[in-house]
């Protein structure tokens, strides 16, 4: 078994038949010397409740995901050395607890940094019926029962997984349903094209029949499938706009065809003009989202969910909460993170991610949304996620999602007791580096909220312009005299999509926080800082500071006992780290220097 369920020690070499059967399967294997009775309770639906008996035994009561996660709760408690509950009662704040996967069925994953598909080769399925059920554990343990296994960008031919390849799929479904783990697709919004329809207008009735039809026979194979998962008029794919259609009638139409068999269509919100025109001024791209939403809130059927990106932009280092989150409160949403890291260090450079997830929950109330989304870090890597300690991102995602109260102290904690059962004092030394990866990152690469300057479509890396020119709407425009771009009532009025608390928050240069400075705010490079600190001065002092505070964290991973082949991984991915730390860092600082032309106040080296 790999990755945190690694001190398990026990393969699972056949497929159980159902949840509560593996229950017993995990149980009887990590907690040999305790005797359990089950008792099916759907009224719990996915929760459980657990109770010490007066003789030592425990009673797992649940519906029949409920007692596996009931199991695995357990479990976890024993394999981080933690007392058993003697009475505990759990159930999800979500209903979907998704992962999407963006796996291509050539076989290759768009954003993906863990090796190629763990589903797909060849334009065909391609698995190990063995590793699906490590994956199906892995998620069963932490709670995730979604699994949208293609890319959102639906290229052919994966649009076939609705045709030739429906039968496979079934089985890849009935593989994983005992790990309570429902299968979910990405559709081509244009599908019915393909099959001699001329059209893919929502409101034209062979489109819908199509659809009904494909539906049918979907459900007929599948009859626990999720849903559809839908990236429609995004990034060049198509979708209603085309037919002079707005979103809720494209989505309500998917949604009557998956209606009578229980399916959802999660649509994503991913939005934008793509190609917009560097020079127009009067585009903002983060506004997108709302103003293509916002005004549709309750016009959606109660079978599709929005699936919104966290932040407006694109899973920048940092981003603000997306103001739909707080908007649409006749829909139902769910918020969309990224745990591949795409602009986050590609699984190379360390960035642990639930410190930032607990900031969105901090302004988002955690009822907002029914449902919550991950792109999947997964891939064929023996390890599963390429760097060891990207799957903290896994785990802790699955426990947020569980319960967005999580704290990230105790759910990084309980990954690296899980995954490394190191001595205390080097357990301690693991988290809190862990903890402060995503702050250093965001010091070496992107410090005060301004995003963006990585190098264009591989997306590690520093290029301060790459972006600048181009036609994605991601400009920090950078002059001789001042960055960023004026986001308030006065400037572009992003700020304005917010709720006036929020908007207070952040509207002033003189209090908005540091980290959010620049994604708000057009500021000369002399602007006074609370810290008193010049912008300019600031921007020079983090970027050192990140490469400096990499260099100790690397340091720090060299003195840590871990095992082979992590060791040599986490080694090898250290050094890489630092190199392009020390890019960021000098490459920043000497387009700012060379821009302002003003000297560094410390005399440090910055390149000419
Ligand atoms: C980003 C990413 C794309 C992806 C897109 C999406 O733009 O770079 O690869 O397709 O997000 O979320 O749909």
């Amino acid at each position: 078994m790999k990755a945190w369920l690694s001190q398990l020690n026990t393969d699972l070499t056949y497929n159980p038949s159902s949840a509560e059967e593996l229950a017993r399967f995990e149980l009887s294997h990590a907690l040999p010397n305790i005797s359990f009775i089950m008792k099916t309770d759907p009224s719990l639906g996915e929760g459980y409740r657990i109770l010490r008996e007066a003789d030592g035994s425990y009673l797992i009561s649940g519906g029949s995901t409920g007692i596996l996660y009931g199991a695995y709760s357990l479990i976890r408690h024993a394999l981080c050395g933690k007392a058993l509950p003697e009475n505990l009662s759990s159930c999800p704040r979500y209903a979907m607890r998704m992962i999407n996967c963006w796996d291509n069925m050539d076989g290759t994953v768009e954003r993906g940094y863990s090796g190629l598909s763990l589903f797909f080769d060849g334009g065909h399925f391609h698995y190990d019926p063995f590793r699906m059920r490590e994956l199906g554990r892995l998620m069963a343990s932490v709670g995730l029962n979604v699994l949208c296994i293609n890319n959102v960008n639906v290229h052919f031919p994966a649009q076939l997984l609705l045709e030739d390849y429906l039968y496979e799929a079934a089985a890849l479904a009935d593989l994983f349903r005992p790990f309570g783990v429902h299968l979910m697709f990405s559709i081509d919004y244009s599908q019915p094209m393909r099959h001699g329809i001329s059209t893919a207008d929502p409101l034209d009735s062979s489109v819908q029949n199509w659809w009904k039809e494909t539906a049918k026979r979907v459900y007929e194979a599948i009859p626990d499938l999720a849903g559809f998962l839908v990236k429609a008029d995004s990034e060049g794919r198509p979708g209603p706009f085309t037919y002079g259609r707005n979103h809720a009638e494209g989505a309500n139409m998917l949604a009557d065809a998956v209606r009578p068999y229980g399916g959802k269509i999660v649509w994503r919100c991913f939005v934008y003009n793509c190609r917009q025109d560097w020079r127009d001024k009067t585009t903002d791209r983060p506004k997108a989202a709302w103003e293509h939403y916002a005004f549709l809130d309750g016009q959606f059927a109660e079978n599709v969910i929005l699936q919104i990106k966290h932040g407006p932009f694109d899973f920048q280092v940092r981003e603000p909460l997306s103001p739909l989150l707080l908007g649409m409160r006749k829909t139902n949403l769910a918020m969309e993170l990224q745990l591949a890291q795409e602009y986050t260090g590609h699984q190379i450079d360390l960035y642990t991610m639930i410190p930032m997830w607990r900031e969105l929950f901090e302004e988002l109330p955690a009822d907002n949304i029914m449902s919550i989304a991950a792109v999947s870090n997964l891939g064929r890597d023996d390890n599963y996620t390429g760097h060891p300690f990207a799957a903290v991102n896994f785990f802790t995602y699955g426990l947020l999602a569980w319960d967005p109260d999580t704290d990230a102290y105790s759910a990084v904690s309980e990954w690296t007791r899980l995954t490394y059962a190191f001595p205390a004092e080097e357990e301690k030394k693991l988290i809190n580096l862990l903890l402060s990866s995503r702050r250093i990152y965001e010091k070496y690469t992107a410090p005060l909220g301004i995003g963006w300057m990585v190098t264009p479509h591989d997306h590690y890396g520093p290029n301060p312009s790459g972006y600048e020119y181009d036609m994605w709407g991601t400009y920090h425009k950078a002059s001789r005299d001042a960055v960023g771009i004026d986001r308030t009532s006065s400037g572009t009025g992003y700020l304005d999509q917010y709720p006036d608390c929020i908007r207070k928050k952040y509207e002033d240069p003189d209090t908005c926080p540091d980290l959010y400075l620049l994604f708000y705010h057009r500021l000369p490079y002399t602007f006074c800082m609370k810290d008193g600190r010049t912008l300019i001065q600031r921007i020079y002092d983090d970027h050192f500071e990140g490469y400096y505070e990499a260099i100790s964290m690397v340091e720090t991973i060299h003195d840590l006992p871990f095992p082979n082949p992590d060791r040599e991984i986490i080694r090898e991915r250290a050094e890489r780290q630092l190199h392009n730390a020390k890019e960021w860092c000098d490459i920043i600082n000497t387009f700012f220097r060379r821009l302002s032309g003003i000297e560094d106040a410390q005399g440090r080296i910055i390149y000419d």
